[in-house]
């Protein structure tokens, strides 16, 4: 139950455990979160078992209902099999298994894996006859591979049999399965946060492998039964990464950890000169001196981060970048070839939008970076290179310090490709980069100042509509404000460019319609600026009522702002780390004024392991 718990943010519609005891299989399951599940085993415990399997469910096919919630029973209940994924076959699948007398008690693919490996390993025994049902781990090992070549999509199963004491079954295609190794009794887990507390060793499993687990042993195969070689990982988890340490919510926590998440993803990256340094990236300074295109994809907060790397590379670099969304770059046949290189950027590291996407890419030739937090996670395996954002564990699901970590390796590659292939800005990028190393102790002053923004809050808990608006490197600032407010407080909200507001959006202004502008530095940037104003006057002149996120110096803007929310003046493209923090702060804020859980909002789910 601890383990579900810990990986509960990666899915919270329903869960269930299976737990294998004396010759029987004993499963409970409920809808909602581990809490529900955890108050009916109290009220009514399970027995002890040899093994046990359980699941935190994000619904892909069907409702987040009991009966929709993993385990799945099959071979007349005495078979368990939980799974994570999309079985995209699983139509045809169910049909035939209808066609040969399975009655489905669900509407999931998972059941259907279920119906499927209960059928294999029915074929399995009926080969061996009558005497073998209960004996020979390999039958149930033999029935999972013969499954597996059956199923399309991705698919991490976990299986347990009542013949089969003290024996977990489990394969991958896609999504992430790890293996922690104990003294005595071993674990399985989607990532090791779910056992990282009883043991720091593990293995994780390469694509399309099976492996059978007993409290002593674990071997691997491949779909076809090949041995294959497993390498121990140690396991990196901190326990004080999974608990609130004091705070409300792990929101709080993280938005409170972003000076220590930025200012480990700099260290030892940048020299006092200003000279940056990217050791163990994994790519040759050969390949990137080839490169003559960059594109970026990553999904949702990620891909925002991913638009700010175009601005500073193209600036400084001079090298044209796409920034495309993960999902619609792997389907629209882009134009790749070995002198692009693709910076694929997910917190996670198992996106499987993004997942896919590298792997096109590398398919195509395309030269792969990631940018993970996640050490170990598969998009940072896949990828040709890797450069970690070191933010620690994000537990709440909605990004915050991971993003502010994110926007920092875009800039930390943006500085490394400009000073390495030679910028015509060469000046500016070393003082930038030296600029960069002060912004931890930026980004604490504008955390300090989370009063004001919280007041704002409380006066914008009933608006049921916000719009966020920005100029340059503002624009993704003000799409990654909206997400974060509707993820967060369920309030509509949308992001545009402030330039295109005129072209229709500005329809949307009325009486009292709450805008918040991200201003660029009036030092820095006055033309942007004095755009910028043009737009806050045009919201003006129909009745908006605007808040304006712009920097201290800031004389101008209070003229025409209704509010002024005030952060530490920065570089234009250092800003996003600094004018962020008070959108986080403003959506956390008024999630919490309507009594919204914000570290698990509705339908969300951590990681994103399917397509
Ligand atoms: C929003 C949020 C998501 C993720 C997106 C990609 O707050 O967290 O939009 O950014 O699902 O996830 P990763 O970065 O794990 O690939």
């Amino acid at each position: 139950m601890g383990g579900l718990r810990r990986l509960e943010y990666r899915g919270y519609d329903s869960s269930g455990v299976a737990v294998q005891s004396a010759g029987r299989v004993h499963i409970r399951k409920k809808a909602g979160k581990v809490g529900n599940l955890a108050a009916s085993i109290d009220a009514k415990p399970l027995p002890n078992g040899e093994a046990a399997i359980g699941h935190t469910r994000w619904a892909t096919h069907g409702a987040p209902t009991d009966a929709n919630a993993h385990p799945h029973l099959a071979d007349h209940g005495r078979l368990a099999v939980i799974h994570n994924g999309i079985i995209e076959n699983a139509g045809e699948l169910r049909q035939a298994l209808s066609g040969a007398g399975h009655v489905f008690t669900s509407e999931t693919d998972t059941e259907v894996a279920a119906a499927l490996l209960a059928q294999a390993y029915r074929s399995a025994v009926d080969d061996r006859g009558p005497a073998a049902a209960d004996d020979g781990d390999d039958l149930l090992v033999g029935a999972m591979r013969r499954a597996c070549r059956q199923l399309n999509g991705s698919f991490t199963l976990l299986a347990v049999h009542a013949g089969h004491p003290g024996l977990v079954v489990a394969a991958r295609r896609n999504s992430p399965l790890v293996v922690g190794i104990g003294d005595g009794e071993n674990f399985l887990g989607s990532d090791v946060a779910a056992f990282g507390e009883f043991t720091k060793r593990a293995v994780e499993l390469g694509q399309d492998q099976v492996v059978a687990v007993t409290a002593d042993t674990v071997a691997a195969t491949d779909f076809d039964g090949v041995p294959v070689q497993v390498t121990e990982v140690a396991v990196d988890w901190d326990p004080a990464a999974a608990s609130k340490g004091g705070h409300a919510s792990f929101m709080v926590k993280e938005m409170l950890e972003q000076p220590e998440a930025v200012r480990r993803t700099i260290q030892d990256r940048i020299g006092i000169d200003g000279s940056v340094r990217l050791d163990g990236l994994g790519i040759e300074e050969s390949t990137f001196a080839r490169i003559n295109k960059v594109v970026v994809v990553a999904c949702g907060t990620a891909s925002y981060g991913g638009q700010i790397a175009k601005y500073a590379i193209e600036r400084w670099c001079r090298i044209p970048v796409e920034v495309d969304l993960a999902h619609e770059f792997r389907y629209r046949t882009p134009l790749l070839d070995a002198r692009t290189l693709v910076v694929a950027i997910s917190q996670s590291g198992e996106t499987m939008d993004t997942l896919m996407a590298v792997r096109y890419a590398r398919e195509q030739g395309a030269v792969v970076l990631s940018i993970c937090n996640t050490q170990g996670s598969t998009i940072a395996r896949e990828s040709n290179g890797v450069l970690h954002t070191l933010a620690g564990p994000e537990i709440a699901v909605a990004s915050t310090k991971a993003f502010l970590a994110q926007v920092t390796a875009n800039l930390l590659l943006a500085l490394y490709l400009a000073q390495f292939r030679g910028s015509a800005l060469r000046e500016e990028t070393f003082a930038v980069a030296k600029e960069l190393r002060r912004i931890p102790d930026l980004i604490q002053r504008t955390l300090d100042r989370a009063g004001r923004v919280n007041a704002l809050a409380a006066d914008l808990r009933e608006a049921t509509s916000v719009l966020f608006i920005g100029r340059h490197v503002g624009f993704p600032v003000a799409l990654e404000g909206a997400l974060k407010l509707k993820e967060l407080a369920y309030i509509h909200a949308e992001g545009f460019a402030a330039g295109e507001l005129k072209h229709g959006a500005i329809a949307l202004i009325d009486q009292g319609q709450p805008v918040i502008v991200i201003v660029p530095s009036l030092r820095h940037s006055s033309l942007l600026h004095a755009k910028v104003m043009s737009t806050i006057q045009e919201v003006k002149a129909r009745g908006g009522w605007v808040v304006a996120v712009a920097d201290d110096g800031d004389g101008v803007v209070a003229e025409w702002a209704d509010e002024v929310i005030a952060v530490p003046e920065s570089s234009p493209l250092l800003a996003p780390l600094l004018t962020t923090v008070p959108l986080q702060l403003f959506a956390a804020g008024l999630a919490a004024e309507k009594g919204l859980d914000v570290d698990q909002p509705r339908n969300l789910a951590k990681s994103v392991t399917v397509e």
